[in-house]
């Protein structure tokens, strides 16, 4: 695991689009995996731009979206899918073949999980996560607890990840449970990049980066990755040691 500090959220966000439309450009069919969210929103603007701005050949990479909030339709504006389909998607004028998400309305969402895990498998395993923090150390939505062979499932979430969910969406909404890609195809992916910016964020980096690698704090998995970058802004960076 390597640590890459950038002066702020702008400069980490510029970088960041930069690693990954350069591999994209190295890999016209790569796949990638990506995490919605505050932190890869100015992420994705760049690398769209960077896409357009350097002509790549971006017809034919597959992306895929890390969670989603069960229960939740694409169109509620708070969702994941939306997210992607705002950021991603419509700019980047991507196919529907291009993109895979969970149906996390699905009747059956364990079933969502072992297609998803089919998927990831049938693509020959993802080339680039791109993921952030939450504020008790999850990875999309694996939270404290989850095994760290864990492949897709449903997870039953924290209070402070409903709490602090509640900031992408319009009004109040009841959360309960999220459908996640888990800590297995983390693990099986070539290079994953976690993310992460402002001094909210100091402490759980700090802990993903200095504290015991243990299952009781997820983000603390990116030790153990052989290509596993912690992508963050000086303020996430400020309680390291070596600052
Ligand atoms: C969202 C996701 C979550 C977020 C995390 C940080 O798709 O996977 O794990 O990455 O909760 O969220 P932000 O970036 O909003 O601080």
């Amino acid at each position: 695991m390597q640590v890459l500090t950038f002066k702020d959220y702008e400069e980490l966000s510029a970088n960041t689009a930069g690693f990954i439309a350069d591999a994209i450009a190295d890999n016209p069919s790569l796949t990638l995996c990506m995490a919605s969210g505050s932190t890869p929103a100015l992420t994705c603007d760049f690398l769209v731009k960077k896409l357009k701005d350097d002509k790549t050949d971006y017809s034919k990479f597959s992306f895929i979206g890390l969670d989603e909030w069960a229960g939740l339709p694409p169109t509620n504006t708070g969702s994941c899918h939306y997210f992607f389909k705002t950021k991603i998607f419509e700019p980047l004028k991507l196919r529907s073949s291009q993109y895979y998400l969970f149906n996390a309305q699905a009747a059956n969402l364990q079933k969502e999980c072992r297609a998803m895990d089919q998927l990831i498998i049938d693509k020959g395993g993802i080339d680039i996560m791109l993921v952030g923090i939450g504020m008790n150390g999850h990875i999309g939505f694996n939270e404290p607890g989850t095994s760290f062979t864990a492949l897709s499932h449903v997870a039953e979430l924290e209070e402070i990840t409903k709490s602090v969910g509640q900031k992408y969406f319009d009004g109040p909404v009841e959360l309960g449970k999220g459908i996640t890609i888990g800590f297995g195809h983390l693990m099986n992916t070539k290079k994953v990049f976690l993310m992460a910016n402002g001094s909210k964020k100091a402490e759980v980096i700090k802990k993903t980066i200095e504290g015991p690698v243990t299952e009781s704090f997820p983000a603390s998995i990116m030790q153990k990755h052989t290509d596993g970058f912690i992508l963050i802004d000086e303020e996430a960076g400020s309680l390291l040691k070596d600052q």
